[in-house]
């Protein structure tokens, strides 16, 4: 069988952008893959974060991977820190990586771009990302377009790393959906929609009650032709908010085209604004239901054995071929 990881960062409570370009795979994959998923909480704390709601949003994002239908039966549900082993082969992988191809990484230059003090995890993010990747053996990470560059860098590292020290690790793929790997912001339809903007009507998330979600789609920006129609170009706003629709009602474009035309953009918004409330109300249900009960615990704890067991055999084939410690039968 072969093995998937995907990590999402407990940076904010996960976007509709979130969940369409990464976590709805996941819910497919489980059932053909050795799956594990990662609550990545050292990615997170790359940029401050405020101690007591990176624990909310820890908490809240085990429960939300479960709520969408992640299946702890099929797949190993973790956290990060919880397993040390991925910053232990985050340094090695670091020392590595070259400083000029961490300053190339797209998500480094936007997140730096602009701010007086830079951390240096932001730029040594990526060897850390690999480290979670190839201790699983991983063939395929399902991520957003964003991520592809970084699972490029996660590639040239475990080559350099077989080249130089003996083929330990397996270089895995990307998967990147076809549609809704990009899904962009509401406030700014040229940006991705990102759980940390500090526009908070540039997201929808999947905790946001119907009012808020009506509110947002409302204030969408699109444009003012009043044409409902696909053009990436010209009217970035309605075509954004067309993929989301089409893809949580399952409509071809093709066919919204033809259902909307000659309608206004209100009418477009609310139908489009019940959708995301109709996807998202089972969601939340179960979300608030798990919140209460003490299986999140169990399945987090279940979930880090395991992944220790796991990520420390190829922690120690690391240290092996890089002959640091001691040799030892
Ligand atoms: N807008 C998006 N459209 C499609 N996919 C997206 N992803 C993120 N944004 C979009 C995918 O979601 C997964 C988890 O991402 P992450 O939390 O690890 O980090 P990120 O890519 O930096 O996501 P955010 O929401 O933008 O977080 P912040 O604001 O903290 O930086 C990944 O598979 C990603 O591709």
């Amino acid at each position: 069988m072969k093995t998937i990881f995907s990590g999402i960062q407990p940076s904010g409570v996960i976007t509709l952008g979130n969940y369409i370009g990464a976590m709805r795979q996941f819910i497919e994959l489980q059932h053909e893959y050795n799956c594990y998923f990662c609550i990545v909480d050292q990615h997170a704390i790359t940029v401050p974060q405020d101690r007591l709601e990176l624990r909310k949003n820890i908490r809240s994002l085990a429960a939300l991977y479960l709520a969408v239908g992640i299946d702890p039966n099929k797949a190993t549900l973790f956290i990060q820190s919880e397993v040390p082993a991925h910053a232990q082969a985050g340094w090695m992988l670091q020392c590595i990586a070259y400083i000029g191809e961490l300053e190339r990484m797209t998500q480094f230059k936007d997140k730096s771009a602009g701010k007086e003090a830079v951390s240096a995890g932001l730029l040594t993010y990526p060897p850390l990302m690999a480290a979670d990747i190839l201790l699983y053996k991983t063939d395929i990470v399902p991520v957003g377009e964003d991520q592809k560059q970084h699972i490029e860098l996660t590639r040239d590292l475990a080559e350099r790393f077989n080249k130089r020290y003996g083929e330990i690790f397996t270089l895995p793929e990307p998967r990147i959906p076809k549609v809704g790997a990009r899904i962009m912001s509401l406030a700014d339809p040229t940006k991705k929609m990102s759980k940390s903007d500090p526009n908070k009507k540039a997201f929808i998330t999947l905790l946001d009650d119907a009012k808020t979600i009506e509110k947002k789609i409302k204030s969408a920006v699109t444009d003012s032709d009043g044409v409902i129609k696909y053009d990436k170009e010209n009217k970035p706003g309605i075509t954004n908010l067309l993929n989301i629709y089409s893809i949580l009602a399952n409509k071809s474009i093709e066919q919204l085209e033809q259902e909307y035309a000659g309608k206004g953009y209100g009418e477009f918004k609310a139908d489009l604004a019940q959708v995301i409330i109709d996807t998202l109300t089972p969601i939340q249900e179960k979300y608030y239901h798990l919140m209460e009960s003490d299986l999140l615990d169990q399945v987090l704890d279940e979930g880090a054995e395991k992944a220790n067991q796991v990520a420390n055999k190829m922690l120690k084939k690391m240290e092996n071929a890089m002959g640091l410690g001691r040799k030892r039968k």
